[in-house]
């Protein structure tokens, strides 16, 4: 599959997938936290169900869900956002797409590592901490990752960590992934612990984590990460991530940087204190 410039590569994807939802449906009486929304699910026989949006287990189990929700429905734009300012960037650099050796972290059912694929790149590692990710992935977008691995970077086994370091991994992605108790800041440490000097970050994070008073601790780290020039960022973009369910828009920021320095080992037990 090619770079289509019409039609967005989600939207292919989902043609092919056999999905029994017909129907989804919002309470959009009141508002909710972004992490409390839900919807009703009406399949095709008529039954129904309700669906936390951030239950990522029962999203990625029902096929063709998540693509429904997040894209259709709520138009998310951040995998195909953050992989073209990532090529932007590397061709900026006169660098080709295909010598990315990419860790792509929380790597959900594959929708970042399908944007790489479509762009040549011939490396690409998924993790994500639950193992339903993998199972859509393997369902929906076979072959789009060279390994996927379920496990937890703050709790990385050391046979894992070998496995992962073989790859010389010089660009790490990870995409609507950080904060609401998803990844958190010592897991985005290991990750970029994981990638070669010099090398590649690629990550969208709401924008609320990155104000002072952010309490996810990725607001200091990032601070952190610039001010010791551990990464220097080269892009720095605010968009649209999708809409909320009442149609607010939510805004996020994707951050292209380059990794200048290894990770310092005395930064693990420092962001133990970064909340
Ligand atoms: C909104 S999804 C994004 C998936 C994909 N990156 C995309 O853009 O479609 C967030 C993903 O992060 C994963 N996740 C949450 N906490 C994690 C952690 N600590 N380590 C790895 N993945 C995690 C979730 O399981 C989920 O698949």
């Amino acid at each position: 599959m090619s770079v289509a410039k019409s039609e967005p590569l989600w939207q292919r994807r989902l043609k092919n997938i056999k999905t029994n939802v017909d129907t989804i449906r919002f309470a959009t009486d009141h508002d909710l936290a972004q992490n409390q929304e839900w919807c009703e699910v009406i399949f095709k026989n008529g039954t129904r169900r309700r669906y936390l949006f951030h239950n990522y287990a029962e999203v990625y189990r029902t096929p063709g869900l998540y693509e429904k929700l997040f894209y259709e429905r709520l138009r998310c734009s951040s995998p195909s956002r953050t992989v073209r300012l990532l090529e932007e960037l590397v061709h900026d650099f006169e660098l080709p797409m295909e010598g990315l050796r990419v860790l792509d972290v929380g790597a959900g059912n594959g929708m970042v590592g399908d944007e790489l694929r479509v762009r040549r790149v011939r490396t690409i590692v998924g993790v994500d901490i639950i193992p339903e990710a993998k199972e859509a992935t393997n369902r929906d977008r076979p072959g789009v990752y060279n390994e996927y691995f379920v496990t937890d970077l703050t709790d990385l086994p050391e046979h894992l960590e070998k496995r992962l370091r073989e790859y010389n991994f010089n660009c790490l992605t990870t995409v609507a992934a950080l904060g609401f108790g998803d990844i958190p800041p010592a897991a985005f440490i290991k990750a970029l612990d994981l990638i070669e000097t010099p090398g590649w970050v690629a990550f969208t994070i709401k924008e609320d984590f990155l104000h002072e008073r952010d309490s996810s601790g990725f607001s200091k780290l990032i601070r952190y990460l610039n001010k010791n020039e551990l990464m220097q960022v080269q892009a720095y973009r605010r968009y649209r991530h999708r809409y909320s369910m009442t149609g607010k828009p939510l805004y996020y920021v994707i951050m292209v940087a380059r990794k200048l320095r290894d990770v310092p080992d005395q930064l693990f037990p420092d962001v133990l204190d970064l909340r």
